[in-house]
């Protein structure tokens, strides 16, 4: 078998070792030596034809829900000489994105870290630490993110109880004490920033119900920080997570997450392990220097890279500071809404202030099928939009302007884009 593949390898390469590849006396150049005797190698899988090119990455506009373009600044940031992720300079770097972290959620908890990860590690970190087998939660679902913390949670055994409402829909404080005296959930979770329908959902006084009820408030600003105000401290939010590729512009990769001293009261007083190694806060804590202890231990290599770029949107973050890019979010917002309802397209969340600065989403137009526009406009413009996501597909379309990208300039190249489209893609009758 083995050498049946390396005869047909050899043939392979014989044929390729064709007069192109012969140097200009008929001798063989030194690369195609090389390749021949790695022919007589014991691999038997060749390198792939692919791994031979060289890379290429598109340029886009990435106006859909995220990644959003990062920033030259960034992505200097990010090309940085690795150094260890153990090293002193290293945790200078974590410590200073502890600081920024608590600038942009508007908190001094202590036990404020960026997970390895995306946005995702962050939901599942909060959920798996707080959280035990057979434990109440109530999830608050108006999109696909509360549909995906009730897995979540349903596959770490927690006893899940659902409030559900059409995507774009938002519950009152009223329903939410409602359920939570119904559930006695020790954690309920709400999206701030519910990216699949365009909402930004009211925060202010949950915090409150939780404590009434001893039930710790875990909400996702993932879509929403640095776009919308959200106060961690101010509002009692427990846990709040977020992710470094929306607003804030780093790559895709790592995410925010601040525990306050209720919720580290839970997770650090809990009967059984959490189900996650990696996510395991008490691991976490010491390898960010939150636990107090004088010595930080190996637990996981951290994305030393991502990190360089976390910390520097932050500092773009902090230098711009966080009113300013809420205010900065909110007239490029008002502008794109103008824009799109000049081209006849209707906003699919009615209530202005609901909306999701960051992300707008459109009713999608009655007679043309949404998948054409997207392509049309990313062939023809080189503009990624986005349809819904879980329960909002074929209900909306989505635009994102966040962070870098958020500007009027932007939301016209959005706009032109559209009304081509609108033209340009075929209507039906019906
Ligand atoms: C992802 O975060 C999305 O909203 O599509």
């Amino acid at each position: 078998m083995m050498q049946r593949a390396l005869f047909s390898r050899g043939a392979l390469l014989a044929q390729q070792t064709s007069a192109a590849l012969e140097g200009p006396l008929g001798a063989k150049s030194a690369p195609v030596l090389l390749r021949l005797d790695r022919s007589m190698s014991s691999v038997t899988i060749p390198p792939p034809a692919c791994m031979l090119r060289p890379l290429e990455v598109p340029l886009r506009y990435l106006f859909g829900p995220g990644p959003s373009n990062v920033p030259p600044r960034i992505l200097a940031a990010g090309s940085r000489p690795i150094i260890g992720h153990l090293h002193p300079e290293m945790y200078e770097i974590m410590n200073d994105i502890k600081k920024g972290i608590q600038y942009a959620f508007q908190t001094e908890n202590n036990m404020t870290i960026a997970m390895s990860g995306s946005g995702h590690a962050a939901m599942e970190c909060a959920v798996f630490n707080t959280v035990e087998p057979g434990e109440s939660v109530l999830i608050a679902i108006n999109g696909i993110w509360g549909e995906r913390v009730a897995e979540i949670a349903e596959r770490m055994g927690a006893n899940v109880h659902r409030m559900v409402k059409t995507p774009g829909r938002y519950f009152t404080n009223t329903e939410i004490e409602q359920a939570i005296k119904k559930h006695k959930p020790v954690l309920l979770f709400l999206a701030h920033g519910e990216s699949s329908a365009g909402l930004c959902h009211p925060v202010d006084g949950i915090g409150d119900i939780c404590r009434k009820h001893d039930c710790l408030f875990l909400v996702d600003t993932v879509a929403s920080l640095g776009a919308a105000p959200i106060f961690m401290d101010k509002q009692n939010i427990d846990i709040l997570y977020s992710g470094s590729q929306k607003a804030l512009n780093a790559p895709p990769g790592t995410a925010p997450i601040s525990f306050n001293d209720r919720a580290c009261h839970k997770m650090f007083n809990r009967k059984t392990k959490p189900v996650s190694y990696l996510f395991d806060m008490t691991h976490l804590s010491n390898y960010w220097g939150c636990d107090g202890k004088p010595a930080r231990v190996y637990h996981h290599t951290g994305p030393v890279s991502g990190f360089f770029a976390l910390r520097e949107s932050l500092a773009i973050l902090a230098e711009r500071g966080l009113e300013e890019s809420w205010e900065k979010h909110k007239e490029v917002a008002a502008y794109l809404y103008r824009g799109l309802e000049d081209l006849g397209l209707k906003l699919f969340v009615p209530e202005r202030d609901l909306r999701l600065p960051s992300v707008t989403t459109i009713a999608i137009p009655e007679g043309y099928d949404w998948r054409e526009m997207l392509t049309y406009i990313m062939k023809h413009h080189c503009i990624e939009m986005t349809g819904g996501l879980g329960p909002s597909i074929g209900m909306v379309m989505r635009i994102g302007l966040m962070g870098y990208n958020c500007e009027k300039t932007n939301a016209d190249m959005a706009l032109h884009a559209l009304a081509d489209a609108l033209k340009n893609c075929k209507k039906s009758k019906a």
